[in-house]
């Protein structure tokens, strides 16, 4: 057979440059679709360069695992639902990890690998196939959502890891590497290590998931990053490509915890679940109005803002939400768009939504670009947002203490578009419906955006 080995080097170079090029217009709305595609591409040629690698026999199953895995994400990816997206990734982050913990155990049964990358890399994998397991059946509704805690339970989970270490250090201690031995201790190494990823993932809950799954994603880089320094010849593409995933995902973890409030200790010891504050009483009551009043209100304004949240996801409304700018905007209405970093359920969920419904990117403004416009504001829509806006994270003792949100209660009118009552994922009231610059427009979100538009359509 033709020996093609040596294209495997300068493939890898390519796939490499490919995903750095990707991620770096992931990093950009406008070409965040572009570095989907550059990635997955180089995903695929460094899938495919494996086929070159010498003495390979197995090329059958190889196949086999491509076609069912890659046909099973391909139908899966077309048909969730955009605000099931996190689960999903969870899971897909969990697969990854098992994979890394898979070739950390085929490599630590041969003789050639370096072990203690192998095992150092099993252990991380291993801990976040468990982990995002446990984040996707929370995500799913399968599984309670609320954090899950029993007395002792930090000394359990540091003994279960402290136990998880010992023997991978006995792994790879094994004098000359016997293959039985090793295979004595391989099961309870990686048994231990699951148990270890289960259980550090069942106290944690509530808003916290998605910094969670980040971290697992940035342990899943790293778990392919040793792993590919664990063969004998170095796999540079799983290298580099572990050390990309597991940067980015470290910073995406930071700045999801950052812009909660959370420190990363307290999102894994903190137990984070929606205690309502104690004692606290809500003033006034919630007043609504209906659709025509409100298409008054926006046609005499100057500026107008809107706060999207997890509930134009919900309702779909963002095609309406565009119409209505571009009918404000037609009679000289001044409109923007506030994006709390974590509205909806994932990063960058509303800048995908208003994107997909062409929504100019320079309408789009952070938090802390849009909150100092809030005084100077005639009305701002509040569409299916709760927690980003909820003025109890400025008030000391509320579980929301210390989150940065929109500081919408400081336009002169608020109108907050929602179903009824429900509260938001940290589960707490919410006193900007009580304010008396609030009024609230009951209803899904996406006919109550329509009927505003028809309403303006008559004025
Ligand atoms: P939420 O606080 O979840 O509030 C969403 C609101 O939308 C609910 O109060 C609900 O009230 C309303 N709603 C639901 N379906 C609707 C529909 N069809 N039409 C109109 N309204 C609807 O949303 P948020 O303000 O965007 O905050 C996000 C929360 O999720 C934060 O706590 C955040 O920490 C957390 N989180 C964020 C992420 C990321 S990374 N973005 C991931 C996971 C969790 P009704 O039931 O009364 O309609």
């Amino acid at each position: 057979m033709v020996d093609f080995s040596y294209a495997i080097d300068p493939v890898y170079i390519a796939t490499i440059f490919f995903f750095i090029v990707g991620l770096q217009r992931m990093s950009h709305p406008l070409t965040a679709r572009s570095g989907i595609v550059w990635a997955g591409a180089a995903m695929l040629i460094a899938t495919l360069a494996t086929f070159l690698t010498p003495d390979l026999t197995n090329f059958t199953l190889m196949a086999i695992a491509i076609v069912i895995g890659g046909g099973f994400g391909y139908i899966a990816a077309k048909r969730v639902a955009m605000t099931d997206m996190p689960q999903m990734i969870a899971l897909y982050n969990g697969m990854g990890g098992g994979a890394a913990a898979g070739i950390s155990a085929v490599a630590l049964l041969g003789t050639t690998a370096t072990a203690s990358f192998a095992v150092i890399g099993g252990l991380i994998g291993a801990i976040s196939f468990a982990g995002s397991l446990i984040a996707f059946l929370k995500l799913q509704g399968w599984m309670g959502p609320r954090p899950i805690t029993f007395l002792g339970q930090h000394v359990v989970n540091m003994t279960v890891l402290a136990l998880a270490i010992i023997s991978g250090v006995l792994v790879v201690w094994q004098p000359s590497r016997i293959p039985l031995t090793v295979a004595m201790y391989l099961p309870l190494f990686f048994v231990l290590s699951l148990g270890f990823g289960f259980l550090m993932t069942l106290p944690i809950g509530g808003a916290d998931m998605p910094v969670v799954i980040s971290m697992y994603n940035a342990f899943t880089g790293l778990a392919v990053a040793l792993d590919g320094f664990s063969f004998a010849t170095p796999n540079y593409a799983m290298v580099v490509a572990g050390i990309i995933v597991g940067a980015a995902g470290s910073l995406l973890t930071l700045q999801m915890a950052r812009a909660m409030n959370r420190s990363i200790s307290n999102v894994f010891f903190g137990a984070f679940g929606a205690t309502e504050e104690k004692g606290m009483q809500i003033q006034g009551s919630m007043k609504s109005i209906g659709a025509d009043d409100v298409a008054v209100m926006l046609a005499y304004a100057n500026k107008v803002i809107i706060a999207p949240g997890y509930g134009m996801a919900v309702a779909q409304a963002q095609q309406k939400v565009k119409e209505l700018t571009d009918l404000l905007e037609s009679k000289n209405v001044q409109v923007k768009f506030a994006i709390h970093p974590v509205a909806g359920r994932m990063p960058g969920h509303m800048n995908v939504l208003l994107a997909e419904a062409g929504v100019a990117y320079d309408h789009l403004f952070d938090r802390d670009e849009v909150n100092p416009e809030f005084p100077s504001t005639d009305v701002v829509l509040v569409i299916g947002a709760n927690d980003v806006v909820n003025p109890a994270a400025h008030r000391q003792g509320s579980p929301l203490f210390g989150m940065p949100i929109l500081d919408v209660d400081q336009a002169k009118d608020v109108i907050v578009l929602k179903r009824g009552q429900g509260k938001g994922f940290a589960g707490i009231e919410n006193d900007l419906f009580y304010r008396d610059n609030t009024r609230m427009l009951y209803g899904d979100a996406q006919e109550s955006v329509g009927k505003l538009v028809q309403a303006l359509k008559k004025l």
